[in-house]
């Protein structure tokens, strides 16, 4: 039974809100402004741009472009195209099936914090100890995960256009609109400390964009385009299946060059108004210290400046949870989306079934990770010289492991077995023109797979910065 042809999207506009849907999440929101901050401002964004318009473009054109070409999910798509690699497509499959078991605990924990604020309990939430005693309750993060994994597994039972697309359709432009509500309220803050420190919305701006080039050597230089590259991954949601499931739903008439083209400027775009948003606010509140990595940084120090921002600051905080939770509802979509559709070609099932079946599956290891902070709590020693409990872990094997090695047989893939004028041809049906055409050769062939032997190596602990 051919389940795919069922599936499409109704058109570009369609496509491209449900793919940003997927890009933009939690690591828009968390994760680049706290790299930002942390990697020299200004020259960090410079440097994302940069990788953006090169690295992005090319792993993005080569996932929607191999969907589409083969209308295929990732577990079929490259045995399709050559029998010998039907390795790398399940390989692949691995990466969202990783992902999901803690984006949805992720996701659970940005419910908690909606539920928080609405029942006026902003200031309880910027109480020292808060988002740890919720992390290690035995209870209540099981059970905000379920919520959210119930929200994901509903649209994707409801299909790819009824469901994923028409959500994302009404998600991401409201995203939008609060992202820039809340970036340009930023702006305005104004705070005086105990020391009588004037501190302004606007300098924190500087702090945000103006490049610090203090104390960058090569090594730090490295260091910052490493992380940069790794964001650049997680963020595109590229090198893990979700593209290629999304790109063989698109209809034969949507240009690519163009869809793509907005898809990166979206997701760039967020993670921008993101840093807007949170930069200069950590700043005013409590100086560039301020600024902590991961999970605190918004369930323990935005808490903080919601709470120092006043009356105004409940309502800031609850339209900044809803917000980060739509974010995390349309990328857990593709990610489930992804895993369905495989499973529903693996084992001829209809979605309907198949979104309850791995809806279930997810809920048990998902609730599995939530007892990594109690139950199962252990500090692992990372090969690259970090230590990571059971979420990070996960994160560490998708991420930091599969992903780069996946991107890397994919570039020796299209860049030397099929060739990179496989992907031309699909980029230029209906006559339109693939105007980067010499640059993806030559990035897919060259240039990205050094640089993902690179990260992976790092990664791995082969090499160190
Ligand atoms: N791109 C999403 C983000 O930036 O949060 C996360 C993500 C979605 C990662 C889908 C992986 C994925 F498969």
């Amino acid at each position: 039974m051919d389940t795919k042809k069922k599936s499409s999207f109704s058109g570009s506009i369609g496509f491209v809100l449900s793919a940003a849907g997927s890009a933009v999440g939690v690591g828009n929101i968390w994760r680049f402004p706290y790299l930002a901050a942390k990697d020299g401002g200004g020259l960090f964004l410079i440097i994302y741009l940069l990788l953006v318009l090169t690295f992005g473009f090319t792993l993005l054109t080569t996932d929607v472009a191999i969907g589409r070409k083969t209308k295929q999910n990732a577990l079929k798509a490259f045995g399709v195209i050559n029998r010998k690699w039907k390795f790398l497509g399940y390989l692949t499959f691995l990466v969202p099936a990783l992902i999901m078991t803690y984006y949805s605990v992720i996701g659970g924990w940005v419910t908690k914090y909606i539920v928080t604020y609405l029942t006026a309990r902003g200031a309880d939430a910027a109480r020292d100890g808060y988002f740890t005693a919720f992390i290690t309750s035995k209870v209540s993060p099981i059970f905000f995960m379920l919520a959210f994994l119930a929200a994901t597994a509903f649209i994707v039972y409801r299909g790819v256009e009824k469901g994923i697309e028409k959500f994302s359709k009404i998600i991401m432009p409201g995203l939008i609109f609060m992202i820039v509500g809340i970036a340009l309220f930023s702006l305005t803050l104004k705070y005086t400390d105990a020391d009588g420190v004037i501190r302004t919305g606007l300098q924190g701006l500087g702090v945000y964009i103006i490049p610090n080039l203090d104390g960058i050597t090569g090594k730090r230089f490295l260091e910052i385009l490493l992380d940069a590259m790794s964001q650049l991954f997680f963020s595109l949601s590229v090198s893990m299946g979700i593209m290629i499931t999304y790109g063989s739903y698109v209809k034969k008439d949507v240009d690519l060059n163009r869809s793509l083209s907005q898809i990166e400027f979206f997701d760039t775009g967020v993670a921008f108004l993101a840093g807007m948003m949170i930069i200069p606010a950590v700043f005013v509140f409590s100086g560039t210290e301020g600024m902590a990595s991961g999970p605190s940084l918004m369930f323990v120090s935005l808490p903080k400046v919601f709470d120092a921002m006043g009356r105004a600051g409940s309502l800031i905080g609850l339209v900044f949870f809803i917000m980060v939770a739509f974010a995390a509802l349309t990328s857990c979509i593709s990610i489930m989306e992804t895993l369905v559709a495989n499973c529903m070609e693996l084992f001829h099932t209809s979605r309907q079934k198949m979104s309850l079946i791995i809806g279930l599956i997810f809920a048990g290891a998902a609730a599995v990770i939530c007892m990594g902070y109690n139950l199962l709590y252990f500090e692992l020693p990372l090969p690259n010289g970090q230590t990571a409990q059971l979420l990070d872990l996960m994160d560490y094997i998708s991420n930091s492991f599969l992903m780069p090695f996946i991107s890397l047989l994919t570039c020796i893939f299209v860049g030397w077995v099929i060739g990179p004028s496989w992907i031309d041809e699909e980029m230029e049906l209906n006559g339109t023109v693939f105007k980067r055409k010499k640059m993806y050769a030559f990035m897919i062939r060259y240039v990205t797979p050094v640089m993902m032997t690179v990260l992976f190596l790092q990664s791995a602990g082969i090499f160190t910065v």
